[in-house]
């Protein structure tokens, strides 16, 4: 089954595809933690990406599509993931639905999970990330049991450089130009499903968690 996350920095997709992937045994693929791995690894890829991440710019469509891409041609990757960020501009959608239909594959769902401007902000700005396994936590919604630890793997637990007012505000502008069209360009395929990710982290998994539940129903008949 494959899954894209689709919605506006902070909706959760990180939050709710991490738990999801790991409830359901699938993979998860996040476009924002491979390139922040290439940039702590010091690759070109990495080097390539830095300043279009650190202004909350897009990094151009064709090392994002390449860098996807291979991910999800290798072996394990082939019976299906979770796509988190990705795509996310028109490019990156066509990219992908070719790439696809060349496997004999198609994206199965769209899940846009939607959530106010003035949440997002605020769940941007209280957020803490784990260095070594990208698990976010929020300082107030969803904190560490020992500050600055992950629960997961006790790794440490930083603040993204892109998670300052100035960046998110950019991020979301960028978001509503260049992201938000493609809503409307997989509700007219008929695979969009729409999630209201303003509730408790809880509750909203649920509601996802049902969503593929009923389509992996559906698939296995
Ligand atoms: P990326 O890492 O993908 O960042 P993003 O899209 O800005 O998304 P976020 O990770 O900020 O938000 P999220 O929706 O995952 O929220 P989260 O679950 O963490 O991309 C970073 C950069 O990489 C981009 O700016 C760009 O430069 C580049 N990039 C990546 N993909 C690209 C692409 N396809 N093309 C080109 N460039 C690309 O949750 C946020 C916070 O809210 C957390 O603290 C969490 O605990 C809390 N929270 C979550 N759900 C709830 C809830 N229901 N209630 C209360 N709190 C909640």
């Amino acid at each position: 089954m494959y899954t894209i996350f689709l919605g506006a920095p902070g909706t959760g997709k990180g939050t709710h595809a991490a738990a999801l992937a790991e409830q359901l045994n699938l993979v998860h693929i996040a476009s924002g933690d491979l390139f922040r791995q290439a940039l702590d690894q010091g690759t070109e890829l990495g080097k390539q990406a830095k300043a279009c991440m650190k202004k909350g710019e897009l990094v151009p469509d064709e090392l994002t599509t390449k860098m996807i891409l291979e991910r999800m041609m290798s072996p394990d990757y082939l019976g299906g993931a979770i796509l988190d960020g990705f795509p996310r501009t028109q490019p990156q959608a066509k990219a992908l639905g070719k790439a696809m239909a060349k496997m004999g594959k198609e994206i199965d769902k769209v899940i846009y999970i939607r959530v106010s401007e003035e949440k997002l902000q605020k769940r941007l700005s209280g957020r803490w990330i784990c260095r070594n396994c990208q698990t976010p936590y929020h300082a107030i919604n969803s904190p560490p049991s020992v500050v600055g630890k992950c629960d997961k793997c006790g790794g440490e637990l930083y603040r993204r450089p892109d998670d300052t007012a100035e960046t998110i505000k950019r991020r979301l502008q960028v978001y509503f130009t260049e992201t938000a069209p493609l809503i409307d360009y997989y509700r007219a395929s008929g695979k969009l499903v729409e999630v209201d990710g303003e509730g408790e982290v809880v509750t909203v998994r649920q509601k996802i968690a049902a969503i593929f539940t009923e389509e992996l129903a559906t698939k296995t008949g």
